[in-house]
């Protein structure tokens, strides 16, 4: 029997409604990932539209080849930053919690985008394990202030140490202390603040030597 194009288009729209009804909401899943381990998400709502364009404002997206992000949880700065990157680039997320890891890899098909499952601790060993070099921003969600004894000192070296000259460390928080972390290892720092956010978040742009304008 021949199925007819109507019959087959109505057959594809069930299936993506039942495929809907079985992927859950980012706000949902980033809800379920808190209440699973509330210090390591740190957060119980994602980040605002309007902090995340401030943070990604000074990006210069045209000599951007390699691009981290720590932390990201059900994509929420990660779509953002796939729609301003260049066709060439590469993002790394990279996310101790492997529900949103595998979250990410289910809802976002983008060859661009490299989702690892591990800490921000080891991004230099991840780098090369995927055969790339250094970055040229790496940015941050993670709670730096809950994250166990010397895990932000270890992760804050690491992150010096992928980043290239005159590349930057963008760090989103809701709290100062982290500046203690990246201090020692980066400059000029820039600071901002979003109120527009829940909680309302401090910025930092950590540039590793000059920034090159
Ligand atoms: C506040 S949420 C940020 C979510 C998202 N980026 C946003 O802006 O809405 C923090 C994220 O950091 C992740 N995380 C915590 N410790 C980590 C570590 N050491 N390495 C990588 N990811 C980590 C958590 O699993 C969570 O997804």
């Amino acid at each position: 029997m021949s199925t007819s194009p109507a019959r087959t288009l109505k057959g594809s729209r069930r299936l993506q409604r039942r495929r809907d009804r079985r992927s859950p909401s980012p706000q949902w899943q980033f809800l379920r990932g808190f209440l699973k381990n509330p210090v390591m998400v740190g957060s119980i709502i994602p980040s605002s539209r309007v902090l995340i364009e401030k943070m990604l404002a000074p990006v210069d997206w045209a000599n951007t080849k390699l691009f981290v992000e720590y932390g990201p949880g059900v994509g929420t700065f990660t779509r953002p930053v796939l729609e301003k990157l260049g066709p060439d680039a590469k993002l790394v997320t990279i996310d101790t919690n492997p529900d949103f890891t595998r979250y990410l890899k289910d809802s976002i098909d983008d060859p661009r985008l490299v989702a690892v499952n591990g800490s921000a601790a080891d991004v230099e060993k991840i780098l090369v394990d995927h055969g790339l070099g250094s970055a040229d921003y790496v940015l941050s969600g993670l709670p730096f202030s809950t994250l166990p004894a010397g895990v932000g000192e270890d992760i804050a070296e690491a992150t010096a140490n992928v980043i290239r000259p005159g590349g930057a460390f963008l760090v989103y928080q809701f709290s100062p202390k982290v500046r203690d972390f990246i201090a020692p290892h980066f400059a000029p720092i820039k600071r901002g603040f979003e109120w527009v956010n829940v909680p309302p978040a401090v910025l930092f742009w950590a540039y590793k030597g000059e920034r090159q304008a």
